[in-house]
């Protein structure tokens, strides 16, 4: 994306024209979907009527303040569209995710989205995933210690996130360990033996997901078709 913000904003109105009247939205976390947020929200005022699950705190707080109506999974267990970012994209569209610390509730809100629109630069294009040396994993702190240590056995370099001196703790009161790697051969072998560990709540590979991708490069957008009208 730009160094500035009109980037994000560029994607954001883009991933807009996909957005009808009546709809329930996912609303994501990060740059790019707090900007998606800020433009669906000067359509609400205009008269766009939606609703939003959100997949962070940070997200739900600033669309209430901003006016979009937010609802819940319980209420909507399908949503019409997730609009997200991403950390890193591969040419499959699969994803790595969670820099933001919200891995866990935006690959909730992303599974339950008949379309899954994700928002990048042209920078988080990646020929492999792991290619920026980095996967966000998600741990319950009672397993912490152990997930820390057989994610070491399986080659990783897991390291915690902290705020000032403790674990930065996520939405869904857990911790999350970034996992130092190289690019990955087998994406889907590594995301199985991650989430066999006990204690591992979520990893940051979103993988199949097939979604819709919208690439910023220089002022242009680009669409990177994905799986539309997936089955819920
Ligand atoms: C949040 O947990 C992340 O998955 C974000 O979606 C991701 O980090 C992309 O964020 P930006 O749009 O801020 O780069």
């Amino acid at each position: 994306m730009s160094a500035n913000d009109d980037g994000a904003a560029r994607l954001a109105e883009h991933a807009l024209r996909l957005v009808e009247n009546g709809q329930v939205l996912g609303l994501g976390t990060g740059r790019a979907a707090t900007a998606f947020v800020r433009a669906l929200a000067t359509r609400v005022h205009a008269g766009l009527q939606v609703a939003g699950v959100s997949t962070s705190e940070a997200t739900a707080q600033l669309a209430q303040q901003l006016g979009i109506r937010l609802v819940t999974l319980a209420e909507h267990p399908t949503l019409d569209l997730a609009v997200d970012g991403a950390d890193e994209v591969d040419p499959r569209g699969d994803l790595i995710k969670g820099y933001g610390g919200a891995l866990l509730r935006e690959k909730i809100v992303a599974t339950a989205a008949r379309r899954f629109v994700v928002l990048v630069g042209r920078e988080k294009l990646v020929p492999v995933l792991g290619s920026r040396g980095r996967l966000p994993v998600e741990v319950l702190p009672f397993g912490a210690a152990l997930c820390r240590d057989r994610l070491a056995r399986l080659g990783l370099r897991p390291v915690m996130r902290t705020r000032g001196e403790s674990p930065e703790t996520t939405d869904n009161g857990n911790w999350i360990l970034d996992c130092g790697l190289a690019p990955i051969a087998d994406p889907p072998g590594l995301d199985l033996a991650i989430r066999n560990i006990p204690g591992v709540v979520a990893t940051g590979l979103f993988l199949g997901m097939a979604p819709t991708v919208l690439v910023e490069d220089g002022g242009r957008v680009e669409v990177r078709s994905g799986r539309e009208g997936r089955a819920s």
